[in-house]
């Protein structure tokens, strides 16, 4: 949170009442970098049910029958080793351009692929970065961290079991890091 007020402070040359706009968001490097790796590390869909239109090899030794289901798993690829060392942790720096992470295009599934892929993403990804970037420094957030915390509960997306409890204190000075 502190890196993040940083980075808002500064790309703001201080003044935290200066307006949003679409230049301000391409500046906050670490900012989207945390909203990426939020996303890698809690995916809020974890799978997509497709229903096959025409017969396709999916391997060497099977090929889906047409009229079948299909349901790919986002959430190993989001969390594979291979792409993203520590999967289990939360690492807002792997996101840093040229890494591993950010040239597997291919891991990154967080709004699905191909034709159907989320019509949202550019509007998430902004969205978040405005608000988050705004909310780090106005408020100050106490996250109460109970047993089911990290335990993961799915309706349709996915939510923490103790459906998060936060309390937001409004900061005295948004200008002060
Ligand atoms: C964090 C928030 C969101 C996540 C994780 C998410 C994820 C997804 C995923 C996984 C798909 C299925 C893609 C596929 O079939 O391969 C999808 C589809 C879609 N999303 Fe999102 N989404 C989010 C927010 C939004 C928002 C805010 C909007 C609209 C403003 C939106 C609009 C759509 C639409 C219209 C589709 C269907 C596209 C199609 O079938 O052609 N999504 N989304």
């Amino acid at each position: 949170m502190r890196k993040i007020r940083e980075e808002q402070l500064s790309i703001r040359n201080g003044d935290p009442s200066v307006p949003l706009t679409t230049e301000l968001i391409d500046k906050m490097h670490y900012t989207n970098m945390v909203v990426k790796e939020t996303l890698r590390y809690r995916p809020p869909v974890i799978m997509v049910p497709y229903v096959v239109k025409k017969s396709y090899p999916v391997s060497d030794s099977y090929t889906v029958p047409k009229g079948a289901m299909v349901i790919p798993t986002l959430y190993p690829a989001l969390h594979d080793p291979e792409v993203y060392e520590q999967p289990e942790e939360f690492i807002p720096e792997r996101w840093e351009e040229g890494s591993k992470a950010s040239e597997a295009k291919k891991n990154w599934l967080v709004f699905g692929t191909g034709t159907h892929v989320c019509l949202g993403q550019t509007y998430v990804m902004t969205s978040f970065a405005a608000l988050i970037g705004k909310a780090s420094m106005l408020v100050d957030v106490d996250h109460k961290v109970t047993p089911l915390s990290e335990q993961i509960k799915v309706f349709a997306t996915i939510f923490p079991k103790d459906d998060v409890i936060l309390k937001f204190t409004k900061r005295p000075d948004p200008s002060k890091v």
